[in-house]
Formats: C-alpha cells, structure tokens, sequence
C-alpha cells in the first residue's frame, strides 16, 4: 500500500479550512453565463483606482521583465512621510495578508497561543495554525469585540493579539480610549496586531490613530496593518504594509521573499497615495451610498448593523447560503458568513454604487418574504 503523500505534511496543517474567497465575476459567468455581474461580496472598492495608478501600471508594464526595486524604496518614502515616520518603520507587503503571515511565522512556536476576536477576518487563525500555534477566539455578546474577554483568554502561552478595526465582518470599531486602556493590560512580551485595513472608511471622531502608538509604545511589538486593497482600489494588485519599530521591521526584512512587492503594485500604490482626491471621491461615495443601502435592507426586514467600513453586517430573517445561490443565479454576489463561523443568517454586503445597490435590493424584495409589519398585526 502506498503511504499518502499529505501523511508527509505537518499534521496541524491538514485541519487548516481554506480560505473562502467572495465568489469572482469570472466564476458567476462561467457558471451561470450572465453579463451584467454585480459583486457586493469582497469590500471591493466600486469606484475603481485612481487614473493616475492604472497609468502607472501601463507604464511599470513595460519593465516587467526586471526584478523590482527589492526594498521598495520609494514607496516606503512616501508611505512614511504620509504616515509620519521614518522609512525603516514601514514593510511593504504582498497584500497585507502577507505580513500577518510573517508575524505569526515570527513570534509564534508550536503550541503557542493567539488570542482573536470573534467573527473576525479569516486570515488571523488561518495564519496561526499554519505557525503550529493555536488560535483562541472570543466571542463578545452580539457579535462585538470584546476587549475583556480577550485580557482574560490571555495566558502564559499567548504570543499574539489580533485586533481588526474596523472589523471584518461586522464593521466594529475600537475607540481610542478603549485601545489605549486595552494595551496598557496586554503583557509586554505579547505581540499585538491592530489591523487597519479599512482605517480610511471609518470617520468616527474617536477612532485612534494607532501608527502613533509604534512609537508611543515603543517597549512593546505592535504592528499596524494596512493595505492598498481597500480604499485605494488596487486588490488584485497585492499591495499592502505593516508600520512598526524599525527593529521590528529588520526582521521581517530577514524572512520576507525578496521582490514580494511587485513593481507594478509599488507605482501604482505610490500613484494612488499622491491621488488624495480619488481616495476622498471613494470615502465620500462609500459613506454616501451606505446609508440608503441600509435603509433599503431594514425596509426588507434585514436586521443592518451600524458599519465603520465599507460594508454592511447583515442579519436575514432566512438562511443565507440558499438566499445567496438564488442572487447569484440573477448576477449578483453575495457573502453568506457561514464560512466565517457566523450562523446562516448573516451575511455580509459591500456597498455599492447606488445604481448597484439599488439592482441588489430589487432582486431582494422579489425573494424575501415580505416583512411583518405592525399594521400586519
Ligand atoms: C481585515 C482585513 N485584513 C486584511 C485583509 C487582506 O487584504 P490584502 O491582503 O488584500 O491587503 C483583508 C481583506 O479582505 C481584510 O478584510
């Protein structure tokens, strides 16, 4: 008999689920032949990036055939003078992914412990298990974050803390006061990982500014993610950065792939963050068309949370995944949250162009049962 081949692999990592990905446009339309596919299953921006990167890309194109700039030198530049720290404190990444892949690989051992909030982006336990350690999640009441709970699941074990704001899913965010009063309780020697990648959508007065926090707690491993895939519209790209202590940083210098950010994703990104005006137009659209998204959806009945992100967290009073299959037979795409351990209610919705949300709450007035209403009664 012959042995099989994944018997060979490290066991932990053949009880790793695989990341679920929103279902693509291309898949829709190899399946079910339809034109006009509408996604509102990524948080994907729908505006689109900004002129001047697609450009830039055009351009980087024809230089393909040459490594890129290894230590991204530029973009590390600007980033920094955005950010107001220095180049060494920033790593650029393939996708942001990528860096919450390296932390992990660099602070957690076997056996090890990360502690992440539940729902939460899919990614963190993923990245975890493929480390050998082992993810604790904690689930706040109604879905929160919740910052107690998470100080109590902490052990001796615990090299890592996530925390996403806002959140993927529900759109949650930490408030300064919060942040700070939840790191002053977070061991020393426990890395923590504030995960921004939807920061530029969130304008809510008391959202921190937590790359000021690198330095402010400059005795303790802190990593601020943040990507390009989001606001700045380049996802298929795979651009993303982790901001943190330039000792920090150097390690990762050590283990990263050497060219991990493509030249066409460092033109485009340093394009894009010199083009303020596309990424206020897409701030201003995303938050403009949110709210009468949000109306549409509870006039249908959906139960919407509020969202600091470019997305909605939605509770259906049917089970999604047949719901979701019967859109995607009408061309749109969207996200039951099965596969992030939330029950089948829930679903989440990327918000849209107006014309886009608009298609997607006709085609969901015609499934849902009407709502009970109060005259109904
Ligand atoms: C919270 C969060 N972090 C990180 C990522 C990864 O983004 P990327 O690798 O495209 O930068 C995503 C993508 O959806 C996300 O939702």
């Amino acid at each position: 008999m012959t042995r099989p081949l994944t018997s060979l692999v490290r066991p932990e990592l053949l009880e790793i689920a695989p990341y679920v990905a929103g279902r693509t446009l291309e898949a829709l339309h190899r399946e079910h032949a339809l034109d006009q596919i509408l996604k509102f299953a990524s948080n994907e921006n729908p505006l689109g990036p900004s002129p001047r990167a697609i450009e830039a890309v055009r351009a980087a194109a024809a230089h393909m055939h040459r490594y890129a700039d290894a230590g991204a030198v530029r973009l590390r530049e600007a980033l920094a003078t955005k950010l107001g720290v220095t180049p060494a404190h920033v790593v650029p990444t393939c996708g942001s992914n990528e860096m919450i892949l390296l932390a992990t690989q660099a602070f957690v051992r076997p056996g090890d412990e990360a502690v992440i909030h539940h729902p939460s982006f899919l990614m963190y336990p993923i990245a975890v298990r493929a480390a050998g350690g082992v993810p604790v999640l904690v689930k706040g009441a109604d879905w929160g974050i919740d910052l107690e709970g998470m100080l109590a699941a902490i052990t001796p074990r615990t090299r890592m803390v996530f925390l996403c704001s806002p959140n993927n899913p529900t759109g949650d965010i930490v408030r300064a006061a919060e942040l700070d009063a939840f790191l002053a309780r977070v061991p020393d020697d426990v890395c923590v990982i504030i995960d921004e990648a939807y920061h530029e959508f969130a304008h809510d007065p008391a959202y921190p500014d937590a790359v000021r926090l690198v330095d402010a707690l400059s005795h303790r491993p802190l990593i601020v993610l943040r990507t390009f895939s989001k606001a700045h519209a380049l996802a298929s790209l795979r651009i993303g950065y982790g901001v943190m202590r330039p000792e920090l940083a150097s390690v990762f210098e050590r283990i990263r792939q050497p060219f991990n950010a493509n030249g066409m994703a460092q033109e485009a990104a340093l394009a894009s963050l010199a083009d303020e005006a596309q990424i206020s137009r897409s701030v201003t659209a995303n938050r403009d068309a949110m709210g009468p998204l949000a109306d549409g959806l509870r006039a249908l009945g959906v139960h919407v949370r509020e969202s600091h992100g470019n997305f909605l967290f939605c509770r259906f009073a049917v089970d999604c995944p047949p719901l979701c299959a019967a859109l995607e037979r009408e061309g749109l795409i969207m996200r039951p949250l099965t596969a992030f351990g939330v029950d089948p209610h829930y679903s989440r919705i990327t918000v849209g162009l107006p014309e886009e949300n608009a298609r997607l709450l006709a085609a969901l007035r015609t499934l849902l049962p009407a709502p009970v209403t109060r005259a109904a009664h």
